[in-house]
């Protein structure tokens, strides 16, 4: 029986148990060494090198699955090219009170507003050191705010100076709609300061790793200008794009529709795709784009590249289509090059921009 066969019967148990069960038994099976491996032969068009780093596939696991980088190694042995753990905050964070993530089923979507739970630096840090040498692929750190932090700027500044000499590339998220006040620092002054102080601690190492900015997909599009003169300016390596909205689209018909938080999973993929190609539009190839949102098969993943995306990430899918769609993707992707002659997957990356760019 095939991996894909299976996952309606996996699937029907997991969705018997509150969300937030199945996601930590998701883990603790992966922590075990249970990871369903992907069947798939590594293909040489799918590597890539963005922001002078190589990833053996374009695909990565987004921010959010693997909070306190527990099951990295597992997630890696599925197929993805990187995974990004975290977002980690400096101090340990219990975040909001439970129940706090909804599926949407019909809808093939969740809604969740956990507000940054997770570990606490000292002790992913310490994790990330011990397992890191049994990472096969780009490991990605992503680092936040505490929600009592009285500098929260200051917090990205302490994140970066632990998180820097681990990560392959360190993410900023100032994204999350779960963590009051923390899209403020989206706006023009508060980016910009961040940007610095983050970047002096890179510079004070004397580090080139990578450093890349996850916005939104609900900004104003002359806010998206700002973050991009903002971010170029500051020399920030690649733009994430994007995050969970706290748009509900007219589309959704799931119960769990009006609870608060952020939309992930398919009703994001259009809103988060357009965001995509504006940013990739606007930046004419100065930045590399990370596209997130809504990706729950090939043809998404695709478009997603054809979009602008240098590189891709996914998590909602995953829980609605189980772990053979990381072998769905890269087969779609791997085809893609071959019936268009391209030696890499790099050559589709923004060939259906126009398009896309017009739904925004
Ligand atoms: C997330 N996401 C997220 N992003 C982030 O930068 N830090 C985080 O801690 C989290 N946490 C988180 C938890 C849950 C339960 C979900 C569903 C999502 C956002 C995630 O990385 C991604 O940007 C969005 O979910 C959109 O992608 P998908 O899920 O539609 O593929």
């Amino acid at each position: 029986m095939s991996l894909s066969s299976f996952y309606p019967l996996i699937r029907a148990g997991l969705f018997k148990m509150e969300p937030e069960d199945a996601h930590a038994a998701s883990i603790s099976a992966l922590k075990l060494g249970l990871a369903p491996a992907c069947g798939m032969t590594p293909h040489p068009c799918l590597r890539v090198n963005v922001a002078g780093l190589n990833f053996a596939n374009p695909l990565g696991m987004a921010a959010g699955y693997d909070k306190n980088a527990e099951a990295a190694v597992g997630v890696f042995k599925m197929g993805f090219g990187a995974v990004e753990v975290g977002t980690i905050t400096p101090l340990p964070q219990a975040g909001n009170p439970k129940p706090r993530v909804f599926r949407l089923i019909d809808d093939e979507a969740l809604i969740n507003r956990l507000g940054f739970n997770n570990h606490g630096l000292e002790v992913v840090c310490a994790r990330i050191a011990a397992e890191k040498k049994n990472y096969k692929g780009v490991l990605g750190i992503n680092i936040g705010a505490n929600k009592d932090s009285a500098d929260r700027i200051n917090d990205y500044v302490i994140g970066a100076r632990a998180m820097l000499p681990l990560a392959d590339y360190l993410t900023i998220n100032i994204s999350s709609p779960n963590t009051p006040g923390l899209r403020d620092l989206q706006g023009v002054q508060f980016l910009d300061d961040l940007l610095a102080r983050v970047l002096d601690v890179r510079a004070a190492g004397a580090s080139s790793t990578p450093i890349f900015l996850k916005i939104a997909p609900d900004m104003a599009l002359a806010d998206v200008d700002d973050v991009l003169r903002i971010a170029q300016s500051r020399g920030i390596d690649g733009l994430i794009v994007s995050n969970t909205t706290i748009a509900r689209p007219d589309t959704l018909k799931s119960p769990n529709t009006a609870q608060t938080g952020g939309l992930s999973g398919a009703p994001l993929f259009a809103p988060s795709t357009a965001m995509l190609a504006q940013c990739y539009t606007r930046l004419e190839g100065k930045l590399p784009l990370i596209g997130v949102g809504g990706i729950l098969s090939g043809r998404d993943a695709l478009a997603k590249i054809q979009a602008g995306a240098s590189l891709i990430q996914l998590y909602t899918g995953l829980i609605y289509k189980g772990p053979a769609l990381v072998g769905d993707i890269l087969d779609t992707l791997a085809q893609h090059c071959q019936r268009n002659g391209y030696a890499s997957i790099a050559q589709a990356v923004g060939k259906d921009v126009a398009a896309h760019a017009q739904a925004l």
